[in-house]
């Protein structure tokens, strides 16, 4: 016997019902943010190395150990995307779409990113995000409002029950400065009794420390100096404003002052989404108010969030399963002449909306009847001389001619 290759761990096969619940995920999740009119967008698999070391941040644990890096094949490095911002960024501005007059612009993304980390529940090495970016001169509270919004909206039409949302503002750079000098001069004396993650962590970015999900450097990060102390008066009026709104929207919050985030470029409000405080975040997001200039493109600032797709099928029960993966097979059709006459048939009802597949006849016909059960499906047509339509509810079957088939069954809306 061969080997059999397995998939790479960290990694999920989509198939069969889980397979049909992923596209059906996908279309609720696209269709909400079409509600708030974000246009989709999709951008490459891999993009040169260097955009997400400016982007994510070389001192962030995902550019300083979790990138999958290709091998070099001409000039240029290329890794596999860690995440969708540092991309989506890098199209607006190589397309100059923020020339654009209709503002603020609104983008929605759906796909696989890639990160190697240790993989345990809910954390994989494929994932699929789905998420979307807005960009703006200046993010207003209507955009940072409506971001946050779409982001929870998305989450709940997928789980139908209310998920927490957890609230930080990180300030703009110059208040964050004062702040990592501050969590500097509190670690440092105690570091050595810390892990070998956070030593990198306070020379590369102290902030990140307060992430550690090690259980005696928790408990050092609860005395840690708090960033809401460091704010200057322009932040700490933008995040009051902005709570009153979610006041104001009945969006209920968690504030969280040791919420930082993995990724570097955010400068304002941070959030994430949680399903339930002992599962991994099923969302994140916040502001970034100088990634775009920071990747050569103009003056704009940006919001957005992305929700962890594979963590949210995974807060899913079957029942809640089966009801969104939608529709079930209407025909399962037998074609026991097999000699390609049967085709203008399946086409026509194809183009009459029936979803519609073919049998093989390897398991005989009592295999194919019993498949169609198996697939739920509505209706079976066996294809011989005369043809025959079985009504799988009611178990009732008729002999049909071939040009009254479609109105036998009825008018199927698209
Ligand atoms: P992130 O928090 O790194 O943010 O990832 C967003 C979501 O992806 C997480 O909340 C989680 O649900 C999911 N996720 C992250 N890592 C894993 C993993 N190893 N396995 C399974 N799911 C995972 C970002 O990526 C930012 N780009 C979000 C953003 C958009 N900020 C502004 N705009």
């Amino acid at each position: 016997m061969k080997e059999i290759i397995k998939r790479p761990r960290g990694t999920i096969d989509y198939y069969g019902e889980n397979g049909n619940l992923l596209s059906s995920v996908m279309k609720i999740l696209l269709k909400e943010s079409e509600l708030y009119g974000c246009e989709y967008c999709e951008v490459p698999l891999f993009e040169e190395t260097r955009l997400f070391h400016r982007s994510v941040g070389e001192g962030s644990d995902i550019v300083r150990k979790e990138t999958f890096d290709l091998v070099k094949k001409g000039d240029k490095d290329y890794t596999l995307r860690p995440e969708f911002t540092a991309s989506i960024n890098r199209m607006v501005i190589e397309n100059k779409i923020w020339s654009s007059p209709d503002l603020p612009l609104r983008f929605s993304y759906f796909g696989p990113v890639f990160r190697y980390e240790r993989p345990q529940s809910g954390r994989l090495r494929q994932f699929y995000q789905y998420g979307c970016e807005f960009f703006d001169n200046k993010i207003d509270i209507d955009a940072s409002l409506d971001a946050i919004l779409l982001a929870i909206t998305s989450a709940e039409k997928v789980l139908k029950h209310e998920i927490t949302l957890k609230i930080n503002y990180l300030g703009s750079l110059s208040s964050r400065e004062n702040y990592k000098k501050a969590l500097y001069d509190y670690f440092a004396p105690q570091i050595s009794s810390m892990c070998e993650d956070c030593k990198e962590r306070l020379v590369k970015n102290p902030l990140r420390i307060l992430d550690c999900k090690v259980e005696e450097d928790q408990k050092l990060c609860l005395n840690a100096p708090k960033i809401t102390d460091y704010l200057i008066e322009e932040d700490k009026e933008e995040f009051k404003n902005l709570l009153s709104a979610l006041d104001s929207a009945n969006i209920k919050y968690v504030l969280d002052p040791s919420l930082v985030r993995g990724l570097d470029y955010y400068t304002g409000v941070v959030f994430e989404l949680y399903d339930s405080l002992d599962f991994p975040a099923i969302g994140g997001g916040g502001k970034y108010s100088s990634l775009m200039s920071d990747l050569g493109g103009p003056d704009f600032e940006g919001i957005g969030f992305s929700l962890g797709v594979d963590r949210l099928l995974m807060r899913l029960s079957d029942d809640e399963k089966a009801k969104l993966v939608g529709e079930d097979l209407d025909i399962l059709f037998i074609d026991m002449k097999k000699d390609g006459k049967a085709l203008s048939l399946v086409n026509n009802l194809r183009k009459a909306n029936y979803s519609l597949r073919i049998a093989s006849l390897s398991r005989s016909l009592t295999g194919a009847l019993k498949m169609a059960d198996r697939l739920h499906a509505k209706y079976v047509i066996i294809y011989e001389d005369e043809i025959k339509v079985k009504d799988l509810k009611t178990r009732e079957q008729r002999v049909v001619n071939e040009e009254d088939i479609i109105s036998y069954l009825g008018e199927k809306d698209a």
